[in-house]
């Protein structure tokens, strides 16, 4: 039995830190679930960092779901959680819920991300809950509204802004949801959002406070090519994998490679 919702919310209860990375394909799955990553994100950041797209607009659902079944095969323990692409949600409930079922259907989902919070989107997650799907909202710098927010900048820094972000929080967790992402946000807000909510809050670029968090893997293991300040590099493996890629291509033209 792989990781549940009710432990998520057992843990933010016990104090127990949410350990919460993003995949995209089968063998970067694998090597998370075995490490012990808790929640493994199929994020529609698979449009920037694994597809090439400079936001995540362009995303379909046939590719999300191309994407989410080769992580299915590789996650044992964690749970899984599929992002819903731009404009395979936010039209209707009724639209929202086909996304949803394909998504948990085709490729095996737990549960489902969106993004946004108040007042449309806090009745979608209703709907969804009410039909038995797990859904995780997502506040605060919501990409797929990166060209209204004006870029990918931190959000809630005025005191209106601030109360719309914990408004909207308040909205999804009262809607049913069982966790929401707080993205790019002051810790302060973080912090008063995750003392407020009884459903964990994972934060990414919101300090310390959040109840987990979670990180874009390409950036941590240093293979992105553009990264958010917030992000702590853990490894660099683009320098490695350059070095070992050029030693390849030098002994094959050198013939030192096969023996
Ligand atoms: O798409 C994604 O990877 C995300 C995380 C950054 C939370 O939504």
């Amino acid at each position: 039995m792989s990781i549940t919702i009710q432990q998520l919310m057992q843990w933010k209860q016990q104090g127990r830190a949410i350990a919460v990375l993003t995949a995209y394909d089968y063998g970067m799955a694998r090597l998370l679930d075995t490490a012990g990553v808790d929640v493994i994100l199929v994020g529609d950041s698979l449009a920037m960092v694994a597809l090439g797209y400079e936001t995540t607009l362009p995303l379909t659902l046939a590719e999300m779901l191309h994407h989410a079944k080769a992580v299915r095969r590789g996650v044992k323990n964690a749970l899984m959680v599929v992002d819903l692409p731009f404009l395979t949600y936010q039209e209707s409930p009724q639209q929202a819920m086909r996304s949803a079922g394909q998504v948990m259907k085709e490729a095996g989902a737990q549960a489902v991300k969106l993004e946004g919070g108040y007042p449309e989107m806090a009745q979608t997650v209703r709907y969804l809950v009410q039909a038995g799907i797990p859904v995780m909202g997502h506040v605060g710098l919501t990409p797929q509204s990166v060209h209204q927010l004006g870029g990918f900048r931190k959000q809630g820094k005025t005191a209106e802004a601030a109360d719309r972000i914990l408004t909207e929080a308040i909205a999804l967790e009262n809607a049913g949801a069982f966790a929401v992402v707080l993205e790019h946000i002051p810790a302060k807000l973080a912090m008063e959002i995750t003392q407020k909510l009884t459903i964990p809050t994972i934060g990414i670029g919101a300090g310390a406070h959040c109840d987990g968090q979670v990180l874009v893997t390409p950036d941590l293991l240093g293979l992105s090519a553009w990264q958010p300040p917030f992000v702590k590099t853990y490894a660099n493996l683009e320098e490695g994998v350059t070095q070992a890629i050029q030693q390849y291509c030098q002994e094959v033209r050198s013939r030192q490679f096969p023996q």
